[in-house]
């Protein structure tokens, strides 16, 4: 039987069905094959060049039998090509979902009545519309067992566990966009391969003035506990990537350094310089650092406190 699926059809589909398989067979990783090896873009060529030449061969096949043909036999042919390629298939589908009658049934559905020639057809629901309303019948009733008699979940269970898992997501996504941070997000990096990072970083860029161990020399020590500014590690970080005070000789190193890397190397001193007694320690600089987030102590509420109170006023009464 020869099929009526026209050229045009035919070429594409089975191209892109070739193409297709080569993907699905060839590993190349995360690009398509047809990037990762330019090869096989030669070889969707020659498919391309075969296809058309088998075309082409059918073709004159046809021609060349269609000459040879007996006039009567000619034109029983051109009739069968010229019936129009219709899809059956998805033709009775339709019909089928839709249920209609065709017009030259209608008078079987007809109703009696007649509003001044308006008539009304008695047709089926549409099968498509039924069978939609009992799946919703059947995910009622599976949905009333799991949730109101099993109870299997509820929104806030669900909600939960989301956000659990958007957290999960969310630190995966911080490990591979480290170079993301800056001073407003930056948090203390302790993975070991962080700090010898920053510490490759700081025996590259800071050691002239700081010292291996810290101590420092034309910059301050930065193994003691005090700092000119700020010892937290959204100040460390601020400090390096915009620099010191003016005229202090600590340039800004964003520049230089990428965000991830002002991170390593604020990490690294944080945690392995400073609380360090280095050789030649320079004389600590600036203000002993208290987290501000560390909560302050509670002093704790002395009984003789008001009497003090008491006394003062007394005091200044005397004065
Ligand atoms: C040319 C010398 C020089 C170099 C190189 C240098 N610094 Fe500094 N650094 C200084 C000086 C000087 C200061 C004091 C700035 C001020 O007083 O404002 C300072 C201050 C600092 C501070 C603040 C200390 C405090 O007490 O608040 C940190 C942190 C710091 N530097 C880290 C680094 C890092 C990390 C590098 C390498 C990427 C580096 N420095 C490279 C000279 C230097």
């Amino acid at each position: 039987m020869r099929t009526n699926i026209p050229w045009w059809i035919r070429i594409p589909v089975l191209f892109f069905l070739i193409l297709g398989l080569m993907e699905y067979f060839i590993d190349s990783g995360d690009k398509p094959a047809f990037i990762e090896y330019p090869i096989t873009q030669f070889f969707m060529l020659m498919v391309l060049l075969i296809l058309i030449a088998i075309e082409l061969i059918l073709n004159s096949v046809e021609n060349v039998m269609f000459q040879s043909m007996t006039k009567e036999a000619q034109t029983r042919y051109l009739e069968s090509k010229s019936k129009a390629w219709e899809w059956e298939w998805g033709k009775n589908f339709w019909k089928k979902i839709t249920g209609n009658k065709p017009i030259e049934k209608e008078g079987e559905i007809i109703l009696d009545h007649n509003y001044d020639g308006i008539r009304e057809l008695d047709n089926n629901l549409p099968p498509w519309w039924v069978w939609m309303f009992y799946a919703t019948i059947i995910f009622g009733v599976i949905y009333l067992v799991r949730f109101h008699i099993f109870k299997d979940y509820d929104q806030d269970l669900e909600y939960e566990q989301e956000v659990a898992a958007a957290q999960l997501e969310i630190e995966a996504y911080k490990k591979t966009a480290k170079g993301l941070v800056d001073a407003s997000t930056v948090e203390l990096l302790t993975d070991a391969a962080d700090i010898s990072a920053g510490k490759t970083v700081f025996e590259n860029n800071c050691v002239a003035c700081h010292m291996a161990d810290g101590g420092g020399g034309i910059g301050p020590n930065l193994a003691d506990d005090h700092w000119i500014l700020g010892g937290g590690i959204k100040e460390v970080f601020t400090t390096i990537s915009e620099g010191g005070r003016d005229g202090k000789g600590m340039i800004s190193w964003k520049q230089t350094l990428k965000p991830v890397e002002m991170a390593q190397v604020a990490s690294y001193i944080l945690q392995e310089i400073t609380g360090t007694t280095p050789a030649n320690p320079k004389a600590p600089e600036g203000e002993l650092w208290v987290d501000p987030n560390v909560p302050k102590q509670e002093i704790p509420e002395q009984v003789t406190d008001s009497t003090i109170v008491v006394t003062d006023s007394t005091t200044v009464a005397i004065n």
